[in-house]
C-alpha cells in the first residue's frame, strides 16, 4: 500500500515541482539546470508524503498541500546539497548521481542551494499550489521559516559540523537529531494539516507528537543505514559517518539498541494516531515505513 501511496504523491509532487525551474531568461540557464538537478533526480519524497498525508488524515483533498509539499522538498534538497559540499560531509554521491558541486562547481552549487531556498518560499506563497486564506498562508510560511532556519535545521547542521569527534551523551545527540531532521519532519506534518484549513488544536497537537517521534525515527534510521546498508541501496555513501567520526545512535547505543529505539519511537508516532480514524492510515504506514526503510 504505501508504495503505491508513495508513488502517487511522488508523481504529483514531481509534476508540481517541474514548474519551478524555467530559467526566466537565458543567462540563467546554468543556475536553474543545477537546481533542478539537485530536485528532479529520484529523492524518496518522504517529506512532501507528510505533507499529503497529514493533510488527507484530516479529512481534506491532498492537493490542498502541493504547496506545502513542495517547499519541504525544496528545503530538504539545498539542505542537501549543502550538506555534501567539502566544507561540510564531502561527499561525491547523491541518489545515485555525482553531488551537485561534482556535476557542476562549488560556486554554482552553494548557489543552487541558497536559490532553492527561495522557491520553498516561493512555492509557498503560489496561490496555485497553496489555495488557502491568507491567514493560513502566513501562519505556514512561519512553521517553514522556524523550521528551516537556525532554529531548526541549520542550526542542527552547526551542531553536527561541532560535534564531529566529540563524545556526544544521548540528550546531546537527541537534541542535533531533532533540529537537523526533525524539525523539517515535523513542519512537513505541520504545514499538511494547516494547508487542510481544518486543523483544530488539539489534532495539531496529536500530530506535532507523530512529528517528534517519526522526524527522530527518520534520522536514527538514517544513521543504522549507514552503519548496515551499502552504497549502490543508499544511493550515497555508506560508511560515511564512520568515516568522519560522526556523533551517530549506532555509535552510541550499538547497532541493536539503536534499532530496538527506532521501533520504539515509530509505536510512539502510531499511539498519538490513536484519536484519528481511517484517513490516517497513510500517516501510519510512513510511520512503519520510515523504520522499515532499506534506503
Ligand atoms: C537524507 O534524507 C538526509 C537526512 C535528513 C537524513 P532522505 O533519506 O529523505 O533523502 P532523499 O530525499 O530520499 O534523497
Ligand atoms: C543531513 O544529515 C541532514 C540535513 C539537514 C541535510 P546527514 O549528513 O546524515 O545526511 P546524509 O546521510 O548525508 O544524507
Ligand atoms: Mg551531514
Ligand atoms: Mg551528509
Ligand atoms: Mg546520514
Amino acid at each position: 500500500m504505501i508504495a503505491a501511496y508513495q508513488a502517487l504523491c511522488q508523481q504529483r509532487v514531481d509534476g508540481a515541482l517541474q514548474d519551478l525551474f524555467v530559467p526566466p531568461s537565458a543567462e540563467l540557464t546554468r543556475l536553474y539546470q543545477a537546481m533542478r538537478y539537485s530536485v528532479m533526480n529520484g529523492g524518496k519524497r518522504v517529506r512532501p508524503l507528510l505533507a499529503y498525508a497529514a493533510c488527507e488524515a484530516l479529512g481534506a483533498d491532498a492537493t490542498q498541500a502541493n504547496g506545502a509539499a513542495c517547499a519541504v522538498e525544496l528545503i530538504h534538497a539545498y539542505s542537501l546539497v549543502h550538506d555534501d559540499l567539502p566544507a561540510m560531509d564531502d561527499d561525491d554521491l547523491r541518489r545515485g548521481q555525482p553531488t551537485t558541486h561534482k556535476a557542476f562547481d562549488e560556486a554554482c552549487a552553494i548557489l543552487a542551494g541558497d536559490g532553492l531556498q527561495s522557491l520553498a518560499f516561493t512555492a509557498l506563497l503560489d496561490p496555485a499550489l497553496s489555495p488557502q486564506s491568507d491567514a493560513i498562508r502566513l501562519s505556514m510560511v512561519q512553521v517553514l521559516a522556524q523550521a528551516a532556519g537556525p532554529a531548526g535545521m541549520v542550526g542542527g547542521q552547526a551542531i553536527d559540523l561541532g560535534s564531529v569527534g566529540l563524545q556526544l551523551n544521548q540528550q546531546a545527540l537527541e537534541f542535533m537529531h531533532r533540529h537537523k531532521t526533525g524539525a523539517l519532519i515535523e513542519a512537513s506534518v505541520r504545514l499538511g494539516a494547516l494547508a487542510s484549513a481544518r486543523a483544530q488544536p488539539s489534532q495539531l497537537e496529536c500530530l506535532q507528537t507523530y512529528a517528534q517521534a517519526v522526524g527522530l525515527a527518520f534520522q536514527v534510521q538514517d544513521d543504522i543505514l549507514d552503519v548496515e546498508s551499502d552504497t549502490a541501496t543508499l544511493g550515497k555513501r555508506q560508511g560515511a559517518d564512520i568515516a568522519l567520526n560522526k556523533p551517530t545512535y549506532p555509535a552510541l547505543l550499538g547497532l541493536d539498541a539503536a534499532k530496538a529505539y527506532a521501533l520504539d519511537l515509530r509505536d510512539q508516532a502510531l499511539h498519538a494516531l490513536r484519536p484519528f480514524d481511517a484517513a490516517a492510515e497513510p500517516l501510519r504506514e510512513l510511520a512503519r515505513y520510515i523504520v522499515a526503510r532499506r534506503n
